[in-house]
């Protein structure tokens, strides 16, 4: 038996009828297209799939749908704004804070936590803020340093780390998989 979700997503609120044991993850790719969260395991280890849950970083391959429902969700595809990139995707791109890219959009969102809980991070408080998302490419300095920059820029532009966005009209009210 299905059941009904009400699901906020980058501003926009979303209704559909789904699988309880639905994972958040499939429910974003799957339902609704945004496939910006990547799926590197399934098993709660790598941390790519990473978004922001109620202003909190979540493993969303180890949260139900359902569990989501009344939620607020920021993916990858919710950070840049008319066309204009969130200050820790400039960052990333200026400190080359990525390679293959595979780890990136959890990397930013678990950083967006870091930054929210410690607008002036030390270094070891983002490596320990990032220890539960893994890179295979960087050897992380480079991350260390796009996210140092990061808030730099936030607290230059008086900016808080994770986007707010006015509520935007309710979409959706199929079943998952129509
Ligand atoms: S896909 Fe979720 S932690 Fe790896
Ligand atoms: S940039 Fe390739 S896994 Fe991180």
């Amino acid at each position: 038996m299905k059941v009904p979700i009400s699901v906020t997503v980058n501003g926009v609120t979303y209704q559909h009828e789904v699988e309880p044991r639905l994972l958040l993850v499939y429910y974003l790719r799957d339902v609704l297209g945004l496939t910006g969260t990547h799926i590197g395991c399934d098993t709660t280890s790598c941390g790519t799939c990473t978004v922001l849950m109620d202003g909190l970083a979540v493993k969303s391959c180890t949260v139900l749908a359902a569990q989501a429902d009344g939620a607020e969700i920021v993916t990858v595809e919710g950070l840049a704004q008319d066309g204009t990139l969130h200050p820790i995707q400039e960052a990333f791109w200026e400190e080359h804070g990525l390679q293959c890219g595979f780890c990136t959009p959890g990397m930013m969102l678990t950083a967006l936590q870091i930054l929210e809980r410690h607008p002036d991070p030390t270094d070891e408080q983002i490596r320990h803020g990032l220890e539960g998302n893994l890179c295979r490419c960087t050897g992380y300095q480079h991350i260390v340093n796009a996210i140092t920059s990061a808030a730099r820029k936030l607290r230059e532009q008086h900016l808080p780390a994770i986007p707010r966005r006015a509520a935007a009209p309710v979409t959706g009210g199929a079943k998952e998989g129509d």
